[in-house]
């Protein structure tokens, strides 16, 4: 398919609201991001947004509407309930109202729930496509899934060139994180979804806001899935660690990961810091609200091939900042259940470098440590230290604190010893694990092979033992994965 790009005038949008009738997806600026639109009401369209993104088909997508009182026609409203002040309170705008549906909608644009999630945006662009089609519109981000959400007509085309009928480019979008998600059906409501619109925003309306509990990826489905990820890793670093990120990368000599491959997404406070940082850069501006306009541009940006990591400096976690930090914590991908555990002897130095490296290289399945004759809440040794520093200058293990296997509470899928005598004692230990533990090189090479202990040795022999852990975990990552594919 032939994707139109045109800028979106008057007699642009009049065509697209004709190719939407007609049954094709078009996408369109918001004041969030770009939607992928196609009429609420026809399910073979909708289908043609899930194929388009490559969309899995539980996830339920947002209606669009252009007149707040189009709401009653589509959902169930309590008369003077909380979802009538909040629409009164923020639209049009990045509010995003989930209530019980009305029959009339496709019911692939609900992703098969019995609810649904509506917005009335306000840039004029969104409202007079809406209008021409005098339908709701069904639109999810224009990314491809689990991409970073597009903020203008170029991210569009990178994702979805060819598989769409048109892209209307009406320039940047103004806020650049989609809107807030406030589930209306439960009492008192509940944000699913941090967005645009703060929490204490929404709470000065609601008077009273409940807690995602652990069912949240029932209740919003998209939170399940990676999210927002460039194709390079994404770390996130405190501003505080960022001056030693230019000193570390000064330092690291011949690293397993180069800096000049990492790039750097931060406010420009924080990059006048970083003057000679040997990789590429991208300013998130001065302040939030730019730093929220800026991000998903900044990830595309510096998702090159000749990038690894992406080092995202931020430490805001409130008000429009939840929302960023939001996405940062799903662009860095933690989302497989479970953890895999690094065992050696003492919890100071092998298997904290391993927990760390594996963090940073593997997020979506999180790394823990512990020790089989550890002290507990022990520091790492300094050796470790400066030798995780010096082969990849993200890692850290200034805040790791040792503890005893036995003092893991939560069961591990996969414990990672250094030694064959380490399994042993595990198995020992903990009996009910001996069916998912084995040395790091017998899971990695199907060998044995200890990685033995350091202790005492020079820098260069912490250095070189910390990269060949680092070398033996994109094998273990493999072997696992095929495991957790099996599973799943
Ligand atoms: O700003 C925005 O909200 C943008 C623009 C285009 O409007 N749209 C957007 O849509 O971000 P999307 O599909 O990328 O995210 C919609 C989120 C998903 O996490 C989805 O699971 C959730 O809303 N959602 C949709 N319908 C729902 C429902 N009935 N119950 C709970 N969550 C729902
Ligand atoms: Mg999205």
């Amino acid at each position: 398919m032939n994707t139109e790009r045109v800028r979106a005038d008057g007699p642009a949008v009049g065509r697209a609201a004709e190719l939407l009738s007609a049954g094709e997806v078009v996408a369109f600026p918001t004041e969030t991001v770009y939607g992928l639109g196609a009429d609420a009401t026809n399910s073979i369209a909708v289908a043609k947004i899930f194929a388009a993104k490559g969309r899995p088909e539980d996830n339920p997508l947002i209606v669009h509407i252009a007149d707040p009182n189009d709401l009653e026609a589509i959902a169930e409203l309590a008369p003077g309930g909380i979802a009538h002040r909040l629409r009164s309170a923020f639209w049009p705008g990045p509010l995003t109202l989930v209530l019980p549906a009305k029959s009339g909608l496709a019911a692939n644009a609900l992703g098969g729930l019995s609810t649904v999630a509506v917005r009335m945006p306000s840039h004029p662009i969104a409202l007079d496509l809406i209008r021409a089609l005098g339908r709701p519109v069904a639109a999810p981000s224009a990314n491809r899934s689990g991409r970073p959400s597009p903020t203008d007509a170029d991210a569009v085309c990178e994702d979805l060139n060819g598989r769409i009928a048109m892209v209307l480019d009406g320039g940047p979008t103004d806020l650049g994180l989609e809107s807030t998600v406030v589930d209306c059906t439960s009492s008192p409501p509940v944000i699913l979804r941090p967005g645009s619109i703060a929490r204490r925003d929404i709470l000065e309306v609601t008077g009273s806001l409940g807690t995602a509990d652990g069912d949240q990826s029932t209740r919003s489905p998209g939170t399940r899935y990676r999210h927002y990820a460039p194709r390079a890793r994404v770390v996130r670093v405190a501003a505080a660690q960022a001056t030693t990120l230019r000193e570390r990368a000064e330092l690291a000599g011949g690293p397993a990961i180069d800096p000049r491959r990492t790039g750097v997404l931060a406010l420009d406070e924080v990059l006048r810091r970083l003057v000679g940082w040997p990789g590429p850069i991208y300013s998130l501006g001065g302040n939030v609200s730019e730093a929220a306009r800026r991000f998903f541009r900044g990830l595309r940006t510096l998702d090159r091939p000749s990038t690894d990591v992406i080092a995202v400096v931020w430490d805001d976690d409130q008000g429009l900042g939840e929302a960023l930090f939001n996405r940062l914590t799903k662009a860095e991908g933690k989302t497989v259940d479970g953890t895999v555990l690094f065992v050696c002897t003492g919890n100071t130095c092998r298997s904290a470098m391993a927990e760390a490296l594996w963090n940073l290289r593997y997020p979506e399945l999180t790394a823990r440590s512990a020790g089989v004759a550890a002290l507990s809440g022990a520091p790492a040794s300094p050796a470790a230290l400066r030798a995780i520093r010096a082969i990849w200058p993200p890692a850290d293990l200034e805040q790791h604190r040792s503890r005893r296997v036995d003092e893991v509470l939560d069961d591990p899928a996969w414990v990672v010893t250094m030694t064959d005598d380490q399994t042993e004692w595990v198995k020992a230990l903990r009996p009910e694990w001996s069916d998912r533990v084995a040395s790091l090189s017998r899971w990695a090479t199907g060998r044995g092979g200890d990685v033995s202990d350091p202790y005492g040795s020079s820098d260069a022999a912490y250095e070189a033992l910390a990269r060949r852990i680092d070398e033996l975990l994109p094998r273990l990552w493999q072997v696992l994965s095929e495991r957790m594919s099996k599973n799943a």
